[in-house]
């Protein structure tokens, strides 16, 4: 199975209105300015919710090729839940993507194993494919390199899904992200595979094969390529650099 590498563009709570359709614009310019095949390189943009509503507009009238998806999901469908937002309206708005369970929002918002396994299970039953975030804290490196925390983390994510789901794995190591220090290619490439071993004991050997894994953590134009000669890196997460143009976009062409 061919894997389409996927570079996804987390903007977190950054580019304003105003900001965010220029953004857009502008990248889709420069993209097609390079003649980016977006069937070889999948890209996507995961802005403020306010903003997804203008960017399917724009991407929809331009009939971009630039997928986008929501940062965050309701595990519910609707009902009394003041401030959350449901797949259902995610979907609504033709997002592809959602992510699920980022170590801010674990971190920060008390969102445990239980409560992403169960957002991942209400992106795919309103058919968005949620990008499941895992990773380890420079303690956890410490106590249990790199692999067991992200595994289990995955493992029990993965719990509610059946083998057809289609998912994005991302594997953000917690110390690597907006650090400016990166994890190594190898360390991304040797998790990435732990990983991949995960969802085939869960998901199973056919899921494995065609789910993308994706590094995240301080990725920039400069180390890109490094991450993408991993076999089983098939794309990164960025956060900080996905917020500039000219690195964004020198991010999704690292093959040129
Ligand atoms: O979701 C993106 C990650 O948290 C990575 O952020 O590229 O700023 O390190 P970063």
């Amino acid at each position: 199975v061919k894997r389409t590498p996927f570079i996804a563009g987390n903007w977190k709570m950054n580019l304003d209105h105003l900001q965010s359709i220029a953004f857009v614009q502008k990248l889709a310019w420069s993209l097609s300015d390079a003649k980016h095949d977006f069937g070889a390189v999948e890209v996507a943009v995961f802005p403020p919710f306010t903003d997804l509503r203008s960017v399917q507009t724009l991407v929809s009238a331009d009939k971009l090729a630039l997928g986008y998806g929501a940062q965050d999901v309701s595990r519910h469908d609707a009902g009394a839940y003041t401030g959350e937002v449901s797949g259902a309206f995610l979907a609504q708005l033709d997002c592809r993507y959602v992510i699920v369970g980022h170590s801010e929002r674990r971190s920060y918002h008390g969102e445990t194993d239980e409560v992403v396994g169960a957002k991942a299970l209400a992106a795919v039953k309103h058919r968005l494919v949620p990008v499941i975030c895992v990773g380890e804290t420079a303690e956890d490196l410490e106590e249990h390199g790199p692999s067991a925390v992200p595994a289990a983390q995955l493992e029990a994510a993965l719990s509610g899904l059946k083998s057809d789901a289609e998912i994005v794995v991302a594997y953000e190591p917690v110390w690597a992200i907006g650090s400016g220090q990166a994890a190594t290619p190898e360390q991304a490439g040797q998790v990435a595979a732990a990983l991949r071993g995960v969802v085939a004991r869960v998901l199973g050997e056919e899921a494995a094969e065609r789910t993308r894994i994706l590094y995240g953590g301080s990725v920039k134009a400069a180390n890109i390529a490094a991450f993408m000669r991993e076999p089983d890196v098939d794309g990164a997460l960025v956060g900080g650099a996905s917020l500039d143009i000219e690195e964004f976009s020198s991010i999704v062409r690292y093959q040129k």
